[in-house]
């Protein structure tokens, strides 16, 4: 049977109403699809029931936080910005390792809302979570291709309640909700960014140098596959950002020996994110995506494009 999103939404605003009763909730935004359509569910199920936060972690993409504080306030959205940046680069430095990054942003975030809920008398926790989400994190007697943070990243000891009403979907079926719900498109034709942010684009450890360094790229990335697409020079990728490599190489700079960064550029196609093929990007493009990223970002020496399919690679790189 098709997705219908009207009946969807009848359905889990019902849902939502009957598991909060009159208790009341904390929802998290991350500028995502995901977690958009979650909270615009829950604040029209249970108004004046819910704390709606926006948690900027330090490992969100450049702008984000201005961006998003920007269409909360379009859609009258009482929007609370928690910075926690600190509290998330000092848990995480000097890991290596990605299921323990993912556990310790999951484990964060979920105290960073227990803390907000404390003040509030607040009894649950809505999530954007989608079924790719907890299939990956092994649900099902699966086996556990990444922890995602908002699953398998979660503590074993939580305060909150969990609801998610979005847990049986996958990414087309939230953005047609979305739609539905009059989100603006901007938000419902978002392309996916993951809940741990730029941790999960840095291979290996986390510093502020290597957060500006994919910020930087990952704009450029996405600008440039943005103008070639208005261009009609290439389809949409499903998703496309850039990531960073642990390991430097040997290059020139002018006349004299570098020894810098190696920027790993991903776009893909897909349907629901489960598997993916690499997208075909002319040459053009990504020839100015590799001159204006080792142009503008002066500790990048090499920029790679990923050419690998899902399976066996994933999208992401952790
Ligand atoms: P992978 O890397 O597993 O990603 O092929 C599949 C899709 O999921 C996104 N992703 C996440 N989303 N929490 C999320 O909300 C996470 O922990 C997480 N990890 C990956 C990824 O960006 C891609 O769209």
């Amino acid at each position: 049977m098709p997705f219908e999103a009207k009946k969807f939404i009848v359905q889990a605003e019902e849902d939502i109403r009957e598991r909060m009763g009159k208790d009341h909730a904390i929802t998290a935004v991350s500028g995502g699809v995901d977690s958009f359509v979650a909270a615009t569910l829950a604040a029209r199920a249970v108004p004046g029931q819910l704390h709606i936060v926006y948690v900027d972690n330090g490992l969100m993409r450049k702008d984000e936080t201005g961006k998003v504080k920007a269409v909360a306030k379009a859609l009258g959205v009482d929007l609370k910005v928690v910075d926690a940046r600190k509290r998330f680069l000092d848990a995480l430095k000097g890991v290596i390792e990605p299921e323990t990054k993912r556990k310790i942003i999951g484990e964060a975030f979920v105290r960073i809302f227990e803390d907000e809920a404390k003040a509030t008398d607040v009894k649950f926790l809505i999530q954007g979570t989608i079924a790719p989400d907890w299939i990956e994190s092994g649900g099902m007697g699966r086996d556990t291709i990444k922890s995602h943070h908002n699953v398998g990243g979660l503590p074993e000891k939580m305060h909150l309640k969990l609801c998610e009403p979005l847990r049986e979907l996958y990414k087309h079926e939230v953005r047609l909700v979305g739609k539905e719900l009059g989100l603006p498109e901007s938000i419902h034709q978002r392309q996916p960014f993951p809940g741990p942010g730029l941790a999960v684009r840095i291979v290996g450890e986390i510093t502020e140098e290597k957060i500006h360094i994919v910020q930087e790229a990952c704009d450029i990335a996405e600008n440039e596959i943005d103008a070639a697409v208005a261009a009609k020079k290439m389809e949409r990728p499903w998703q496309y950002f850039a990531a960073l490599l642990p390991s430097k190489t040997v290059g020139v700079r002018g006349d004299e020996r570098a020894y810098q960064y190696t920027v790993i550029v991903r776009a893909v196609r897909s349907l629901d994110g489960m598997t993916a093929n690499f997208s075909h990007i002319p040459p053009e493009v990504l020839e100015r995506i590799s001159t204006r990223i080792t142009n503008e970002i002066r500790t990048v020496g090499r920029v790679v494009y990923d050419i690998t399919n899902k399976p066996p690679g994933t999208i992401e790189m952790e």
